[in-house]
């Protein structure tokens, strides 16, 4: 949104009128007849610009991924996500009405809780952090903005991975479907209008999808985190919710290697009866958000991470990037890449932009 372009200079564009000296091309443009195909021409003004711009930044498509911690009664600060918060059941209230105001298109909901353990028991408890907060935050939007909760064990579990663990350490797959399969139930029953299967177990789209219709809950839908990879930009994330995690979860999210492996992901999803399916990280795979959009008919969503945040965050705070431009350009780019939906920790702010 700077000055017009005519008062910026031309880099590589020749010499001025008066000094041409060259070719027969550069005679012709000088004169005018070349190039006669001018893209600059429709970035003349900011209003131009604005017409033909492809892609543009609306609120319905942003989903705010918030965080809530058990026991609190004010918001907690994350130190490595500046501007982010843990809430207090009150303050979470106030968050998704706000987010509702801006007519944002969904919350995403994790829970901190109080007390972990093995097998996650909080995850699944009709009073745990996450169900509590799904009836708090119901009560305050109703159907206005889309209610999705995290289904996974990660944040419930003393040993922080999204599983149980067999004997022998690693993460049971069968054993730990049946653990989403309540928990799927437990958050449907505590009003979430989708739940987010983030736990990259093989099979739990089925398994959930069974459960909820098992216990009479087809309404609810499922947001797989399909292609979920096995990311560094996770971190600050892991602060948000006081991970346990010793180690990493390369034995069940993907490799940062793979592109076609994430298309075998999906179908898989699509078929097991995902409604809508997920790429993770977003900025460092929107070549896989593009190959995805391409594969399948149902919505597809791509999730800026916590990482993402706090390196723009982080830059911007010390002065080294456009704070305000970097936050609209990423998002321009995962929305061009072909996502529909974004989660982003900028959502409510993007929105305000917007509006
Ligand atoms: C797992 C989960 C994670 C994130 C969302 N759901 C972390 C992980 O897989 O370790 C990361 C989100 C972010 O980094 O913003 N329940």
């Amino acid at each position: 949104m700077t000055g017009s372009a005519a008062t910026q200079s031309a880099p590589g564009r020749g010499s001025p009128v008066g000094e041409v000296t060259g070719s027969a091309a550069t005679r012709a443009a000088a004169a005018g007849g070349f190039p006669s195909v001018r893209p600059r021409r429709l970035r003349t003004t900011p209003a131009l610009r604005r017409l033909v711009a492809e892609t543009r930044i609306h609120p319905a498509d942003l989903v705010l991924p918030v965080f809530v911690r058990e026991g609190i009664t004010e918001p907690a600060p994350v130190p490595s996500m500046p501007g982010v918060v843990q809430h207090s059941r009150d303050s979470l209230r106030r968050a998704v009405a706000e987010a509702a105001g801006l007519g944002l298109g969904g919350v995403m909901l994790f829970a901190v809780p109080e007390v972990r353990d093995a097998v996650g028991s909080a995850a699944t408890a009709p009073d745990g952090a996450l169900a509590v907060a799904l009836r708090d935050v119901v009560a305050e939007v109703g159907d206005g903005l889309v209610v999705m909760a995290d289904l996974c064990l990660d944040e419930f579990t003393d040993h922080g991975h999204c599983g149980v663990l067999a004997g022998d350490g690693t993460v049971d797959n069968d054993a730990t479907l049946l653990r989403y399969a309540d928990m799927a139930v437990a958050l449907a029953e505590a009003g979430a209008h989708v739940v987010g299967t983030s736990g990259m177990m093989d099979g739990q789209v089925g398994a959930v999808r069974a459960a909820l219709d098992g216990a009479g809950r087809q309404g609810v839908a499922v947001l797989a985190y399909a292609a979920k990879y096995a990311s560094a930009f996770y971190g600050p994330f892991r602060d948000a919710v006081e991970s346990c995690l010793v180690g990493d979860r390369r034995s069940y999210q993907q490799d940062p290697a793979n592109g076609r492996e994430a298309l075998r992901e999906v179908a898989l999803d699509v078929a097991e009866g995902a409604d809508l399916v997920m790429v993770k990280p977003a900025m460092a795979y929107l070549d896989v958000v593009a190959r995805v959009r391409d594969a399948v008919d149902v919505p597809v969503a791509a999730y800026q991470v916590s990482g993402e945040y706090a390196m723009v965050e982080a830059a911007a705070a010390r002065g080294w990037i456009d704070r305000e431009r970097a936050i609209e350009e990423s998002m321009l780019a995962i929305r061009r890449a072909g996502a529909d939906v974004v989660l982003s920790y900028w959502a409510a702010e993007l929105a305000r932009r917007a509006g």
